[in-house]
């Protein structure tokens, strides 16, 4: 494995380990909608992905598959504690969105992601060629793009946060407010999901660095010009239809509504198992629906699909314990022998089985309290070739500014308001479901996620 001209840095490989029955590892590529829309760039460029392999300590030399060189970033287990769990997930995962369970902050966690933003930065710069293009991913490299600005001068950096961006009152918490500016401020583009982010990060750079700005352009202390800007990312969208095109997924879509006893409605949440997901309010809503006799656990049944996310962090343990509680109280009341109100499933599954979900549910339900895009919403308008079903989505979610025409947008927080929507959905003719889920498809089958890297990628390079 010699230099890379396009080299990706984010905290996760995209890779998964398989462990043979003899003892041995070999790695398959995960699903992911990010690394199937820069293979064809990695293949062009003699790519690389830098990134953790999700385990303690491990640190495979480079290696291929595929069409990029992995070049894996070891983390110890104290390392995992302090800048994964910590620092990315403990503080800024929960300051990034609007504060849903309290940010902590801990300078020893800070110490670590600062530790571990550098190793990341080392390897970036090792592998990329002379003059390369770096790509930098998500929240918790943040300080990646100016550690390796230093590092390497000749390279073109970009930098793209999967997550909300907050406002200023609530980024001003943070004790490293500065140093986070200023690390993004390496990067030459600086993608966001909405507009708004790309404004509160230009305000904030004003207020808390030495840089100046002019709308989108903020011009740093050394004289360099920086563009923040909205690049809304999307899926593929080719996979899923894939999907939905073998016989298998169709049978299977089938077979999953009659094992559910074939409600007049079904309702479907997919998440990872996450606070911000705002699954105890779609359940809450939906138990009142039941309470008031608005509908019968004959009519419609709730399945939530949540993933397991983050588990020894304390909040997610919190979580799950208290979505359990409301599952169990909800069965214990509403349902019968054969037949749960809602069907519960902490795992995760395979995609053709997600796909299979997608295609069975009459009423997607997407209720985040706050998200950076939330693809599931645009994974079910693209399963829906044959244009039925409805989607109920957030107005918090960064999806809302693209599909808030053809969706039923709600405030989660609004039970009322909810419960009305749900309703709504539920009952929606078939001709208007037909008429709004062709708005939708007409949106996300024209903006997929090859369009995002390559809209990215362009306004990077052509600068
Ligand atoms: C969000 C973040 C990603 C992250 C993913 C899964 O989508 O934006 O950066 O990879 O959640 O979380 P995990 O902590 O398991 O990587």
């Amino acid at each position: 494995t010699g230099k890379s001209t396009f080299v990706v840095v984010a905290n996760r490989l995209p890779v998964d380990r398989v462990t043979a029955a003899d003892g041995s590892t070999t790695w398959r590529r995960s699903p992911g909608g990010l690394v199937t829309a820069l293979a064809p760039v990695m293949r062009a460029y003699d790519g690389a992905w830098v990134g953790w392999t999700g385990s303690a300590d491990d640190a495979p030399a480079p290696f291929s598959t595929d069409d990029m060189d992995l070049v894996a970033v070891p983390l110890s287990p104290e390392e995992i504690n302090r800048y994964y769990e910590g620092f990315s997930n403990a503080t800024l995962w929960p300051l990034y969105h609007d504060v849903i369970v309290a940010p902590e902050y801990h300078r020893e966690w800070w110490d670590a992601y600062r530790r571990v933003n550098e190793r990341f930065a080392r390897a970036a710069a090792e592998v990329a060629d002379e003059g390369a293009v770096v790509f930098v991913q998500d929240y918790q490299l943040q300080l990646v793009p100016a550690l390796l600005r230093q590092l390497r001068p000749d390279l073109k950096i970009g930098f793209f946060l999967h997550i909300p961006f907050p406002p200023t009152e609530l980024f001003a918490q943070l004790p490293w407010r500065r140093q986070i500016l200023e690390g993004l401020l390496g990067a030459d583009l600086v993608g966001f999901q909405r507009e708004g982010a790309a404004d509160n990060f230009v305000s904030l750079t004003e207020r808390y660095t030495d840089a100046t700005a002019e709308d989108r352009r903020v011009r740093t202390a050394d004289g360099r010009t920086v563009r923040a800007r909205q690049f809304p990312i999307s899926i593929d969208v080719s996979e899923i239809t894939d999907l939905v095109s073998e016989p298998d997924v169709v049978m299977r879509s089938a077979h999953i509504r009659d094992e559910i006893g074939s409600p007049k409605h079904v309702l479907l949440g997919v998440d990872r198992l996450d606070y911000t997901k705002g699954i105890g309010h779609r359940l809450k809503a939906f138990g009142e629906l039941l309470a008031g006799e608005d509908i019968t656990p004959d009519e419609a049944v709730m399945v939530q699909v949540a993933t397991p996310s983050r588990e020894r962090v304390e909040a997610y343990q919190t979580l799950r314990d208290e979505i359990e509680l409301q599952v169990g109280r909800m069965n214990g009341e509403y349902g019968r022998i054969g037949q749960p109100a809602v069907h519960y499933l902490h795992s995760s599954y395979e995609r053709a089985e997600l796909v299979s979900l997608l295609r069975t549910a009459d009423v997607m339900v997407v209720t985040p309290l706050r998200d950076g895009m939330n693809l599931v919403a645009k994974e079910y308008v693209a399963a829906r070739t044959d244009l039925r079903g409805a989607l109920v989505l957030s107005e918090f979610a960064g999806a809302a500014d693209e599909l808030g025409d053809g969706a039923f947008l709600v405030n989660p927080h609004d039970i009322d308001g909810l419960k009305r929507t749900l309703l709504a959905a539920m009952r929606i003719e078939d001709a208007e479901a037909e008429q709004r889920m062709k708005q939708l498809r007409e949106h996300v089958l024209t903006h997929d996620i090859t369009r995002w890297a390559d809209d990215f990628l362009a306004a990077l390079i052509g600068d």
